[in-house]
């Protein structure tokens, strides 16, 4: 995945890139680099680990040059260590190169150039490129960009691409295919990065480059043209952003502060659309798609990760109040195993960055086969925003901790909305029972608010379990799926082995681990499965397991059985998951950080897969 960010204009280019990466380390920490060029003379630094670890290197050194390129990598090709950290210089110095995405046929390509002399320094597939492109403007003579267009006519992958010539040093040289790049505008200077939030506080006029586009911008101006030299006129977008919410304000990690956010991002997601007044909810974003979204014999869910399990909960919530069939699939399965879609069939792809590649390119399948696709993005302008027929954003805000938090609520808000205004052009859903789900839906915000309040208490509860070796969670119904969440989040950030499952299922085969060591977060609220889960969790205390139950608030019965008990307060059925994954999202917080994990960057991680 990998963030890349990149400068040409009048300014020392070096502290601009830095803070750019600084901010786009959601998509990587494995290692950073920036190469500045001033008139011919290239300073590159690169290091393992942190942006912070590189400007605590370079501290005191004179890296001026007004054009420069950087990068903060998630590895895919090479360890990651200090020599395939990018920027990679082809051999001869000629080309310094950044990249997100995998060269596909990086192996061939190197072959053939160490048969014509060229030697590597790096693992990496990047340097493959770099030294392709070297090696054609040298042997066919051409310029820096015919150079890079013949190179990019003859590799196969996914990429984003920021290169410098040492020998045209008033250029930068972009392109993209698979990747994203945004270019920002301003007055005699350009900006390149991964996405908006590095270059929104120096203009609000982008390009978002789309697939096999090259761009060169110099200071006086810019030229985009496609692999065959064809200029292309792109769309400008006003991007009107807020950079503050990019920063932490007084809380100690993005993920809290996403956490704490979730009242206010999921009243953002329906602003505009929930009217609990008149009782209505106005999709306009898939307006003209109502028709068919209302007559689709099939919904198809593809998603990956957190989303997909917003998904699952999207299936109960269309199939109880709108009684269309759903199918909810990893992406990465659906787009390899030759899946039906039929003319009636819609597809829903739910991603929060809008840049998941397996839910990319499932999309791309999708609408190969004549299906139409329906995005849920939080990100805007985001490639799966751009590439879905229409869509609903979540407009929950820039969630920068890698644990999904409130885009989780806000996906699920957008499911519900969508699935009641479905219902009730379907004649499902009867007037009365529609105005009290949009009372319900209303209500969340407070409801969740009320669940923060007590976050004091639930850091107990992971201060007794933070040293657990594994963990169990258990939920029916609507609250399978926030079990998932629950095991997703605990391993992701803790690194502790965590397990979801339907509460029933338990006994057919994980109730085999349970001992007094082990404990199970059992999701046991007043709804119709009650009784049932009373059962479940009397089958733990029988074997000892330690049982920490969330229920609803006043509940006596299940205090008596388990250890910890957290309330939340009462809740429709259908909108449990919005309020009873939230002490699941502070238990795998607090957990994380009483064990010493870098919770907003977990190890291995990276916030964007835009790498299969
Ligand atoms: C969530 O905590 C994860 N980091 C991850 O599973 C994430 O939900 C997944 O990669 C999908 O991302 P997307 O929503 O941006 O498509
Ligand atoms: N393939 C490049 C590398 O491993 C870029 C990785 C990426 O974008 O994920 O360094």
């Amino acid at each position: 995945m990998c963030g890349i960010v990149g400068y040409i204009g009048g300014r020392t280019a070096w502290p601009i890139i830095v803070k750019g990466l600084q901010r786009l380390e959601y998509r990587g920490y494995d290692s950073a680099g920036v190469a500045v060029l001033n008139e011919g003379d290239l300073k590159l630094r690169k290091c393992r680990g942190k942006v912070s670890d590189l400007v605590q290197m370079v501290k005191g050194q004179d890296l001026s040059g007004a054009v420069g390129i950087g990068h903060t990598r998630w590895a895919t090709h090479g360890e990651p260590n200090d020599v395939n950290a990018h920027p990679h210089v082809s051999m001869n110095g000629k080309f310094v190169v950044v990249h997100n995405g995998i060269i596909e046929n990086y192996r061939e390509i190197k072959a053939h150039l160490i048969e014509k002399g060229y030697t590597f320094k790096s693992q990496t597939d990047t340097e493959v490129f770099a030294n392709f492109v070297e090696s054609l403007y040298l042997s066919e003579k051409l310029t820096a960009e015919q150079a890079v267009k013949a190179a990019l006519r003859r590799i196969i992958g996914a990429y984003g691409l920021g290169i410098i010539c040492v020998d045209e040093p008033n250029a930068l040289f972009a392109a993209r295919k698979g990747s994203p790049l945004a270019i920002g505008l301003a007055e005699g200077e350009y900006f390149l990065a991964s996405d908006a939030t590095p270059i929104v506080e120096y203009t609000d006029q982008l390009i978002y480059l789309e697939d096999e586009q090259v761009a060169v911008l110099t200071r006086n101006g810019y030229n985009i043209s496609n692999f065959n030299d064809d200029h292309v006129d792109p769309v400008i977008t006003h991007v009107d952003f807020d950079v503050d919410n990019v920063d932490k304000g007084c809380y100690e990690h993005y993920m809290l502060k996403e956490i704490h956010e979730q009242p206010q991002s999921i009243a953002d997601t329906m602003r505009g659309r929930v009217n609990p007044e008149n009782h209505t909810i106005n999709l306009g974003g898939i307006a003209d798609a109502m028709p068919r979204l209302a007559s689709a014999r099939r919904i198809i869910v593809v998603a990956c990760g957190t989303s997909f399990h917003a998904g699952l909960v999207g299936e109960y919530l269309f199939e109880q109040y709108a009684r269309v069939p759903v199918e909810v699939e990893y992406a990465s399965e659906f787009r390899y195993r030759n899946p039906i879609i039929n003319d009636d069939d819609v597809i829903v792809a739910i991603s929060q960055s809008g840049e998941t590649a397996d839910t990319l390119a499932a999309i791309r399948m999708a609408h190969e086969r004549g299906a139409l696709v329906l995005g849920v993005c939080n990100v805007v302008g985001s490639s799966i925003a751009r590439e879905t027929d229409s869509g609903i954003y979540t407009h929950a805000g820039p969630e920068i901790g890698v644990a999904s938090t409130k885009a989780f609520t806000s996906q699920v808000v957008v499911l519900a909305m969508m699935a009641f205004a479905v219902g009730r052009r379907r004649g499902v859903l009867d007037e009365a029972t529609y105005a009290s789900l949009i009372d319900g839906l209303s209500n969340v915000p407070s409801l969740i608010s009320q669940v923060l309040d007590s976050a004091a208490q639930i850091r107990e509860v992971a201060r007794a379990y933070q040293l657990a070796q594994n963990a169990i969670y258990l939920g029916r119904g609507y609250l399978y799926p926030v079990a998932l969440e629950g095991a997703l989040k605990l391993k992701e950030i803790s690194y502790v082995h965590a397990e979801g499952y339907p509460a029933a299922e338990m006994k057919h085969g994980p109730i085999a681990l349970i001992d007094n060591c082990m404990p199970v977060f059992v999701l046991a609220t007043h709804d119709k499965f009650y009784d049932k889960i009373v059962n479940n969790i009397q089958e733990v205390k029988a074997r000892k397991g330690q049982v920490i139950a969330i229920v609803t608030k006043g509940d006596s019965e299940i205090s008596k059985m388990a250890d910890y008990v957290i309330e939340i307060p009462v809740c429709q059925e259908a909108l449990l998951p919005l309020v009873a994954v939230v002490p699941l999202q502070l238990i795998s917080y607090y957990v994380a950080v009483m064990r010493g994990c870098n919770v907003d960057q977990p190890r291995n991680l990276a916030k964007s897969v835009t790498v299969e």
